[in-house]
């Protein structure tokens, strides 16, 4: 199935227009300009294709979400921005994938009945919101045996946007996003609850990450660098979009659980 993604992302700019603000456009435009098959590869790899029913929980503009959809299965964008679900909504039709649509929640409490979905992927969205809560909640409507993929980082990603700024634009200061990333994590281990919206995250070690997913009856099976793992034989990892550690320090890696 051919999906056009760098042509889909010039007709939603175009579409959008002010919905959009400058750096909602230049992140939009950033990850549908790579194609499809980079995203593909990625999900081939950690064998999220071909699933019957999976959720993307923390879509963004959906540049997965459309990568997940092999034409016959569903699946369910879902963010907290209205106009990132509504871009991929129009993204979906563009490219003519009716199995796909998405909508707007919290992934703290997620529009769906428990063990609903086959597999559930959440790249780089967890940390965005309050991650323990969001977990659990991906955990509940999992089914049993399926599996969740997700991207989180460490320290090392904040001490590398502090250091590089990189995709500084109006609207987004990387070095204000890594501060407030600081902050966000000291609030939420002392509160349990996220400080602010938008361009923090919270700062997760794999090994907070490990002992968490146990505890909720997710099995870790892989805890690794960002883009490393490939459970497809004979074929080495595709291409990673970050690395796994920066400047000495932890930085960005992928976990793949089961369900027990
Ligand atoms: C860094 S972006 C990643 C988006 C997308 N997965 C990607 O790879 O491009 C993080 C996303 O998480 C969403 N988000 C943050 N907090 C959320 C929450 N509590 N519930 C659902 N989505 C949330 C944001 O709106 C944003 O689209």
């Amino acid at each position: 199935m051919d999906i056009d993604l760098p042509q889909i992302s010039q007709i939603l700019a175009k579409t959008l227009g002010q919905e959009l603000t400058p750096d909602d456009r230049d992140f939009m435009l950033r990850m549908y300009g790579s194609g499809i098959a980079v995203y593909r590869n990625r999900l081939r790899a950690v064998d999220m294709l071909d699933q019957e029913r999976v959720l993307d929980a923390g879509c963004g503009f959906g540049q997965w979400t459309l990568a997940l959809s092999n034409g016959r299965n569903t699946v369910h964008g879902l963010d907290i921005s209205p106009v990132r679900v509504k871009a991929v909504q129009l993204a979906a039709s563009l490219a003519g994938l009716s199995g796909v649509s998405s909508r707007k929640a919290s992934l703290t409490r997620i529009p769906a009945k428990d063990n609903c979905y086959d597999a559930v992927f959440a790249y780089g969205s967890i940390c965005f919101s309050p991650w323990k809560q969001s977990l659990r909640e991906i955990a509940r409507v999992l089914r049993p045996g399926g599996n969740l993929y997700y991207m989180a980082s460490d320290v090392g990603f904040a001490a590398m946007l502090w250091q590089e700024a990189p995709n500084s634009i109006p609207g987004y200061d990387p070095r204000e996003a890594a501060v407030r990333s600081m902050q966000d994590t000291l609030h939420y281990r002392k509160t349990g609850r996220k400080k602010f919206r938008g361009n923090s995250h919270i700062i997760v070690s794999r090994e907070e990450a490990r002992e968490y997913l146990q505890d909720i009856g997710l099995a870790v099976e892989h805890i690794q660098d960002e883009g490393t793992i490939s459970l497809v034989p004979g074929k080495a990892a595709p291409q990673p979009f970050y690395k796994g550690s920066y400047y000495g320090l932890p930085g960005v890696y992928e976990v793949l659980c089961r369900k027990a």
